[in-house]
């Protein structure tokens, strides 16, 4: 995001758990100013004590915010700007990670979820925030997945949502980067958190699987995460 963050006015998506959270309990250690989202309003109350002590606490805020809503997407934002008067940086998080199936037995109502949040929930946030970012300055890390270079049978939808992150994060660099607003990718590989459990913990096979596919032997850890996307 910046070589300093510190007094940095930060919007998470995704802040209730796993990468969203590693990242604002780092970047809160970093002295930023974080604005944490999320659908989960329990895991987010839970983000935001973890987020506490230190200057810097008592100008975090957290809303509920579902990112496949535009119109909520729309109001959490104005919030936000109303507050803060500008954004630094987003952090474009919020994801439903894959759930291994067949084509045939792929829902319609499960495409259309993982599309409307995966993204249509990006394309919202990221709309909704960029006549408030800090030009020049700014800049937007947009989680991808490896699984948006990779191809993999059994999570087409989920790997078509990834792979339109990373096209649609090249175009928003090409489109904000005359305006100073840089934008990056994290794509990461597999990584323990709460809703990869039903495929990591599913059988010792499928995590041995995940394990020998991180080129370290071992599954990440959102703070893992968290590092590279601070530093990008
Ligand atoms: P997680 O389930 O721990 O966190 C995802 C967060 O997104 C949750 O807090 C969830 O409530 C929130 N969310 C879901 N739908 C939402 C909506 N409509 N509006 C707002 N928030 C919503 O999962 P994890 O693993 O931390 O995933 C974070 C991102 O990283 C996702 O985009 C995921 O696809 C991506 N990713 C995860 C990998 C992994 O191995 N865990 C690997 C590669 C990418």
């Amino acid at each position: 995001m910046s070589s300093s963050l510190s007094g940095k006015v930060i919007l998470l998506t995704g802040a209730a758990s796993g990468i969203g959270r590693g990242t604002a309990v780092k970047l809160h250690g970093l002295g930023a100013i974080l604005a944490i989202t999320d659908i989960n309003e329990a895991g987010l109350a839970e983000t935001f004590a973890l987020c506490a002590g230190g200057s810097n606490s008592e100008h975090h805020t957290s809303h509920v915010l579902d990112v496949s809503n535009s119109a909520n997407v729309n109001n959490r934002v104005a919030q936000v700007v109303a507050k803060y008067g500008h954004i630094d940086h987003v952090f474009n998080c919020a994801g439903v990670n894959p759930t291994s199936m067949s084509l045939i037995e792929t829902s319609e109502a499960h495409f259309d979820k993982l599309i409307s949040v995966n993204l249509k929930g990006m394309f919202n946030v990221t709309k909704a925030t960029i006549p408030h970012m800090t030009a020049p300055g700014g800049s937007y890390v947009n989680v991808s997945s490896i699984s948006g270079w990779n191809p993999d049978a059994g999570t087409a939808v989920y790997c078509a949502t990834k792979f339109g992150v990373i096209g649609f994060s090249k175009c928003m660099a090409l489109e904000l980067g005359p305006k100073g607003i840089r934008v990056n990718i994290v794509a990461p590989g597999y990584i323990d958190t709460p809703t990869n459990a039903g495929i990591v913990r599913g059988t010792p096979e499928a995590r041995q699987r995940m394990e020998q596919g991180n080129a370290l032997g071992r599954m990440g850890t959102p703070e893992d995460i968290a590092g590279v996307s601070i530093s990008t």
